[in-house]
């Protein structure tokens, strides 16, 4: 059966913009992000503390954070590879921060310069260093049906990366589906395998939509006892490490399809729309929200 509220979590200014090629002035991420939590997005990833020679755009992470911590009303985690960014994230103010990892080695590699079990032990420090102060981590696992060099991925070793990720400390484990080629033909063993490790109730799904097939998905996954979404606002988005990879779901199509199946999420359709309008607008962009479109916003 469908849940009644799905939680959804808000990619778009951290996965959405980490792609873009030309800088993006950090008072327009922060509009951006003020128009997210007012359209009631009460989980808004705003940035990542990563390598700025990496992820060239998100250099300005510490302004960002600055800006939106003081906002209140949503969370706001931001993404950390290592103890150095999740010190950098705190002392700028953030209050949460995510973790992410993979299930494929070569992804790994590509992504974050080490293999599975070194980024574990890196991960296992931040969670310490988290536990600490009281910091809720959140954790990602990448490639869980696809990887862009290794093909197929087994769910066994998604459910291996998951479990490690949640016995570490991890609250909520994000199942990302980085390159979008997952169908519910894959989805259904990978999320049995994983639920047969970490609670239901601890889980989320990350789809990236190249092949169209993120709420047929996300369906699936909430007829299997998911309660939480990540979507990014009007598509936006790819993973500089996973060539080819289109953006996330978008928001207003998550949104649109809920508000569809009378399951609650507290976000207002239309607010989001002129926030997905403002990006797209900004960006020079068509609107990646197929809702967006037929709602004449875009
Ligand atoms: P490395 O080069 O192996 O790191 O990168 P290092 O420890 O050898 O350090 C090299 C340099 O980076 C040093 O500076 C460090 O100080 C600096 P230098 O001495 O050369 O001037 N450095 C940092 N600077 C700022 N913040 C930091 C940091 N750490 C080291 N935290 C590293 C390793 C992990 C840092 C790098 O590979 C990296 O930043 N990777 C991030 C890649 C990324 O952000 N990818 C996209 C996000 S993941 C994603 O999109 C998938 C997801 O959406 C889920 C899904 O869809 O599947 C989450
Ligand atoms: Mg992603």
């Amino acid at each position: 059966s469908i849940p009644s509220f799905v939680k959804i979590v808000e990619v778009g200014p951290r996965d959405g913009l980490q792609n873009e090629k030309k800088l993006i002035p950090t008072q327009i991420k922060v509009d951006l992000i003020r128009r997210l939590s007012d359209a009631g997005l009460s989980v808004i990833e705003a940035t990542s503390f990563v390598s700025p020679k990496w992820v060239p755009q998100l250099a300005d992470a510490k302004d960002v954070m600055v800006n939106v911590s003081a906002m209140g009303k949503a969370r706001f985690p931001v993404l950390t590879p290592n103890c150095k960014g999740f010190h950098d994230a705190i002392a700028a103010g953030a209050k949460e921060v995510a973790i992410f990892a993979a299930a494929s080695e070569a992804f790994s590699k590509s992504n974050i310069n080490c293999s599975i079990s070194e980024s574990l032990q890196r991960y296992r420090e931040v969670c310490d260093e988290a536990k600490l102060r009281n910091i809720p981590v959140r954790g990602y696992v990448s490639c869980v049906t696809g990887c862009p060099y290794e093909g197929p991925i087994k769910p066994s070793r998604v459910a291996y990366v998951a479990k490690e990720l949640f016995q570490m400390g991890c609250y909520e484990i994000s199942l990302g589906d980085t390159i979008g080629v997952s169908t519910p033909g894959q989805l259904v063993p990978m999320l049995q395998a994983v639920m047969d490790v970490v609670p239901v109730q601890c889980l989320a799904v990350h789809m990236h939509d190249t092949y169209g097939q993120a709420l047929s998905n996300i369906l699936i996954a909430l007829q299997m006892g998911i309660r939480v979404v990540d979507s990014s606002v009007s598509g936006l988005g790819g993973c500089p490490y996973a060539k080819g990879a289109s953006g996330n779901v978008a928001t207003e199509d998550v949104v649109y399809f809920l508000n569809g199946l009378g399951v609650q999420s507290d976000v207002d359709l239309s607010e989001l729309l002129a926030a997905g309008q403002f990006i797209s607008q900004y960006l020079g962009r068509q609107n990646g929200s197929k809702s967006a479109l037929a709602l004449g916003k875009a």
